[in-house]
């Protein structure tokens, strides 16, 4: 009998140190760090912050605090691949903590969570994998008017469906970015014909959710890097397993990171030339699953310097 106190005092005490540790982990926001030699030798270096999934609520005091420390890394370029509210009483944190990176140089595209409230989800349903679907009796529109209007008040450019280009430390970029195929919002505005070839030194494919369809369309469009988020990183990571599920048609094993995929084995998405796909694990998750186990929230930095540097 009392072997059997020992196991089970053992057991609880193990389980209440793996819920201790993985709300640790879910608290430890940071910034991941890359360097990439891909710019034509004597360019400037470019420093790209990526940010996805803020998912903001209301009096989420340290996730602001996060983001506005993020001004201090003095990035170049934001690129935002949406989902970034919980409710329309977040927005004006959201605006607050974004304030100074608004200033910045960025272009953005929206996700689901930018147009619909996140529905509260049982935690065992969110490793389903299950098409969205939108409700009337459960549908809470967002106030994406208002948040856009946020989001490009001082220069951001949303590139939903659309193409735009940016010159950013003297190095002219193209952008082509679709609305969130999660929700079949996605239209790939394909060049004409007689349309005159881009001339930009480099080319980026911005989408919220990482479908292998758009990713095909990206790299068919000739895209240099694609960055999308949306996957949260799987949400629920295990140890040596990683991600469970994608909440998309992306594999696992690319739920969070930067893939190079001429170096990838998935034929679904490998490219014969060096393409960067940077997939945010994000800095939030929607209030109703809060949890991220072993899957710190993130923003991303990628310092893009010359060859050769
Ligand atoms: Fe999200």
């Amino acid at each position: 009998m009392k072997k059997v106190l020992v196991v089970a005092s053992a057991l609880i005490s193990g389980a209440i140190g793996f819920l201790v540790y993985s709300f640790n982990k879910n608290l430890d926001y940071h910034v991941v760090n890359h360097r990439l030699k891909v710019l034509p030798p004597g360019s400037k270096p470019i420093k790209i912050l990526h940010l996805s999934d803020i998912h903001m609520s209301e009096r989420q005091n340290r996730k602001r605090k996060f983001i506005k420390r993020l001004y201090a890394e003095a990035p170049d370029l934001i690129i935002n691949t949406g989902d970034n509210i919980s409710s329309n009483f977040a927005i004006a944190d959201l605006e607050n903590s974004l304030n100074e990176l608004l200033d910045i140089p960025g272009v953005f595209v929206f996700g689901s969570n930018d147009y619909f409230a996140p529905r509260p989800v049982k935690p065992l349903r969110y490793l389903i994998k299950k098409p969205f679907t939108v409700s009337r009796r459960t549908i809470k529109r967002l106030d994406t008017l208002r948040l856009e209007k946020i989001l490009k008040s001082k220069g951001w450019i949303l590139i939903n469906n659309r193409r735009d280009t940016l010159e950013v430390n003297g190095t002219k970029i193209s952008f082509v970015g679709v609305n969130d195929p999660h929700i079949g919002a996605d239209e790939f505005p394909y060049l004409e014909h007689n349309a005159i070839p881009e001339d930009s030194v480099l080319k980026i494919g911005v989408t919220h959710a990482p479908y292998i369809m758009t990713i095909q369309q990206m790299l068919d469009d000739d895209c240099d890097f694609i960055f999308a988020g949306h996957t949260h990183g799987g949400q629920v990571r295990l140890p040596k397993l990683g991600a469970l599920i994608t909440n998309s048609d992306l594999p696992r094993k690319y739920a969070k990171g930067l893939f190079d995929l001429s170096e990838v084995h998935s034929p679904a998405i490998s490219s014969v030339k060096p393409v960067y796909l940077q997939v945010s694990g994000g800095i939030g998750s929607p209030p109703s699953f809060p949890l991220r186990p072993f899957n710190a929230p993130e923003a991303v930095m990628i310092t893009l310097l010359p060859k050769g540097a």
